[in-house]
Formats: C-alpha cells, sequence, structure tokens
C-alpha cells in the first residue's frame, strides 16, 4: 500500500526507502496472512486434539451466550485486571440503562513479578476500598461482579478458568494453572474477608469489550482489545463450532475469545516479520512467545519505532549519526511517544520536539531529521494498523452480515490519531461485503465485566450448559 513521503535530498531519501519499503505490508502480504489466520482460526476449532494443537490460536468459549436485551436492572460490578492498571467498575442499571463509576489503581512492578498471591491481594484490597468508598455494602446483598481477567487461559464453565502462561507486564514465578476465581476468592479470604460480592463470571476483556460494544451498538459483533496488549472476541454460532460439546438450547450463539496475541508463535508468520520484530523479541518480557502481539500492540510499537530510528542514526541518516540516549535506551521510547508525534497536525513539528527533547535531540535535530522521524512514526503506526486490521477482516468475513461494528478499547487505539484510518484501508479493500465500522468503548473492557456479570446470572436462571 502507497505511503507519504516527506521531501529529502535524493540521497538521504533512497537510503529511508531502503529502510521504509520493507515495512509496509503490500497487498499481496495482507491476502497471505488474511489465508494463515483463516487456517489458524480452522484448526483451532476442530474436534480433534491433534488439529487444534497446531493452531497458534485458543479460538475459546466464553461461556457467555446472553448479551443485554435493555430490560436490566440494579447494581454489579466489573473487576479489569489487563496490564499496569486495574480497575474497578460499577454499573446501576435502571430499565436496561446503565450508569457506570470506575475506579483505578496502580500496580506496582515489584508486585507485577512478584508472587501471583501479592497480585491478588493488591486486587483484593483494591476491591475493598472501592465498596467502602461507594458505600455498596449499604445495599444489603451479595453484589454480582465479571471478573476480567486478560491473559490467555482456558475457560473451563462462566467463572472458573485456568491460567495458560502471563504476557504483558506480569511476569508472576508462579500462577499458571491455577484458577484466577480461586486465587481471588483465596486473596478476599485474605485481606477483605466478608465483602459482599458474588463472582459469578470471568472472562477476557475482549469479550466484556464486546458487551459494552453491543450495548451500544447492536451491529456490534466483534471486541478488540488495542492497548497494552491485543486480543478480539466474536459472536459465533454454536453450529459453526466444530469442538461444541454444549447444549444447543437458544441463544444459538456464544461469544469466542480468539486469543490471537499468540498468532504466529509456530512460525508461520516469519516471512512477514522484520528485523525490528525480531530483536524487540530477544529483549521482551517474554521472548519468543505473543508474536503477533508484539507486531502491533501498544507495549511494544513504540519500542519497534526506537530500533528502526537506531538503525538510520548508524546509517547516518539521521541526527548526524548521533543521538546515543535513544539507541541505549531500550523501550524508553514509548507508545505515547508514538502517539505524541502522530498529533503533530500539518507542518506542526511542537509534538515531535517534545519528544526529541527527552531524548536530547532537540538542538541538533535539522528540519530534515524531524521529516524523517515523523516519516518513520508514521509507517510504523500504519504497519501496526494494517497487522491488526488484517485479522479483523478475516473476522468481519466470517461473520458476514452486512453491518459489522467493532468495539474497540484501550490506550493505543484511543490515543493514536490515525490508528482508526489506517485500519480502515485495509477493512475497506479486504472486507467487500460487509460495512464495517469502528468504535471507541472508553473502559467498556471494565463496564463489560459487569454486564458479563448479567448474563451469568441469566444463563443461570435458564439453566444454560455450555461446556
Ligand atoms: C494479551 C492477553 C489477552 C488479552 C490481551 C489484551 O494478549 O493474552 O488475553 O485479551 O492481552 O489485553
Amino acid at each position: 500500500m502507497n505511503r507519504l513521503k516527506a521531501e529529502l535530498d535524493k540521497d538521504i531519501r533512497d537510503k529511508l526507502d531502503a529502510v521504509l519499503e520493507p515495512i509496509v505490508l503490500t497487498n499481496d502480504a495482507v491476502e497471505k496472512i488474511m489465508a494463515i489466520f483463516s487456517k489458524h482460526m480452522d484448526l483451532a476449532n476442530s474436534p480433534d486434539e491433534n488439529h487444534r494443537k497446531k493452531s497458534d490460536l485458543l479460538m475459546g468459549n466464553s461461556f457467555i451466550r446472553e448479551l443485554l436485551d435493555g430490560s436490566e436492572q440494579g447494581d454489579f460490578l466489573g473487576l479489569d485486571l489487563g496490564g499496569t492498571n486495574f480497575r474497578v467498575v460499577r454499573v446501576s442499571f435502571k430499565d436496561g440503562k446503565a450508569e457506570t463509576t470506575t475506579q483505578y489503581y496502580t500496580l506496582l512492578e515489584s508486585v507485577l513479578c512478584g508472587p501471583v498471591a501479592g497480585v491478588f491481594d493488591f486486587i483484593a484490597e483494591s476491591l475493598a476500598d472501592f465498596v467502602g468508598r461507594y458505600e455498596m455494602a449499604k445495599l444489603h446483598k451479595n453484589i454480582p461482579l465479571g471478573f476480567i481477567f486478560s491473559f490467555p487461559s482456558s475457560q473451563v464453565s462462566i467463572n472458573q478458568s485456568v491460567i495458560l502462561h502471563w504476557t504483558k507486564t506480569l511476569r508472576c514465578p508462579d500462577g499458571i494453572g491455577d484458577d484466577p476465581v480461586a486465587l481471588l476468592q483465596a486473596a478476599i479470604a485474605r485481606k477483605a474477608k466478608d465483602l459482599p460480592v458474588d463472582i459469578v463470571a470471568v472472562m477476557s476483556d475482549t469479550v466484556s469489550t464486546l458487551m459494552a460494544g453491543n450495548y451500544l451498538d447492536k451491529d456490534c459483533r466483534i471486541g478488540l482489545i488495542l492497548g497494552t496488549g491485543c486480543n478480539a472476541a466474536f459472536v459465533e454460532h454454536i453450529s459453526e463450532i466444530d469442538k461444541w460439546t454444549g447444549d444447543d438450547k437458544d441463544p444459538q450463539h456464544v461469544i469466542v475469545n480468539v486469543e490471537l496475541g499468540s498468532f504466529g508463535d509456530s512460525g508461520c508468520l516469519d516471512q512477514f516479520r522484520t528485523e525490528y520484530e525480531r530483536e524487540l523479541d530477544r529483549y521482551s518480557n517474554h521472548p519468543s512467545s505473543f508474536t503477533f502481539e508484539k507486531s502491533c500492540a501498544g507495549m511494544y510499537l513504540g519500542e519497534f519505532v526506537r530500533l528502526i530510528l537506531t538503525r538510520l542514526i548508524k546509517e547516518g541518516v539521521l541526527f548526524a549519526g548521533q543521538g546515543d540516549k535513544l539507541m541505549e535506551d531500550r523501550w524508553k521510547f514509548t507508545t505515547s511517544h508514538v502517539t505524541d508525534i502522530e498529533s503533530d497536525k500539518g507542518h506542526s513539528t511542537v509534538k515531535t520536539m517534545e519528544v526529541l527533547k527527552k531524548f536530547d535531540l532537540a538542538t541538533i535535530a535539522t528540519a530534515q531529521d524531524v521529516a524523517i522521524v515523523r516519516e518513520v512514526v508514521e509507517v510504523a503506526s500504519r504497519r501496526g494498523g494494517h497487522w491488526i486490521a488484517i485479522l479483523m477482516a478475516v473476522l468481519v468475513n466470517h461473520v458476514a452480515l452486512p453491518e459489522v461494528t467493532i468495539a474497540i478499547d484501550g490506550s493505543l487505539f484511543e490515543r493514536h490519531p490515525k490508528y482508526h484510518d489506517s485500519m480502515m484501508e485495509v477493512l475497506n479493500k479486504f472486507c467487500p461485503k460487509s460495512k464495517v465500522k469502528l468504535i471507541l468503548t472508553k473502559d467498556g473492557s471494565g463496564q463489560g465485566g459487569a454486564f458479563g456479570a448479567v448474563s451469568a446470572l441469566r444463563q443461570a436462571a435458564r439453566d444454560l450448559h455450555s461446556a
């Protein structure tokens, strides 16, 4: 796909192009990646375990089959553990209309890489703080709670799951194989005994975002997270799930959590990966895993850009070969720097200069350097937007409805001024049969946790078993 180019000296232009051209995903690459992703979806869907093992995807049953219908009443809680931030959300329904209160709590780095019990103690204490702050004990009944646990897990029932790996910022030495709901219950017993809550559902943030999106727009069939990590869920017909072993009562659909961050872990994307993605992976928290996520999520985009800039400095294309601070400090160039630079409109370079100042480059940067930095950031961001949109195109074509809304939560999508448009470039071209809309459901993943709790209670009342 074509890209915008700044006017530069011919020699510099040629060198820059030689670095940036391989980063652009061609239409041919898009088609090939779509085909590989479809194949992995089919494998993950197979009733044969040996086939499923060959897929990079989980395509997990979320056990959530009921979407909201507008008749909801009362109070529900959502607990959202995703990366660095942890949030507690209260949703009060009046005749189906949701009013939401959100409180953020920040997990310290020492807790994120310490024993898993420490993480859950923090959650239990924060939950107790929230319940106390909003005087929820006065409700005189246990409040149904949906726990959004956004790490790869294999779901056993609507409120039971098994942790498969840690990803993103979490690096606990233990916890794999445990049930996050049991861990939370144990932490509540330790730190906040008699807390008036019932954990009725556990789900991925993609599932809760879908629920929140569907509350706003009934054409919403896909929930996507583009934040620290990235992943998606979609509404699937039970008849399409070859590995389905649950009942076939109404509703005849269920939300499927794709766990697409690990797409490429088998090596199937190697021919499309750049040297920067490989290097970034080597120095990441979890090397050789979550290949796809490392190509487009917020935790990695800044580092991806920094590695390209480093190469250009080394080749003498940028900053006359200077820029030690930028070249040496891995992970210090963050995705916020990327979104800041992308926020500069037209000829303005105010934001870009602010970022360069942080790396002691503002005084040495020429107008040409600034133009190059902006172009690199744009090309790299656009690649990220295209990557995720390729997988979304497959999901949209799979859902196969004339209008499909994708609900998106996460700081990357929220703050990046051009991700939406980059994604639409791919979706418009590769989803010929559907009109696709992308909506931001800010804080939707937390709110949707409470919505998931509503579904759990409704399903329990209807006795749906979706194993
Ligand atoms: C990571 C997790 C996934 C989650 C996503 C977005 O990819 O493995 O479960 O949905 O991040 O938070």
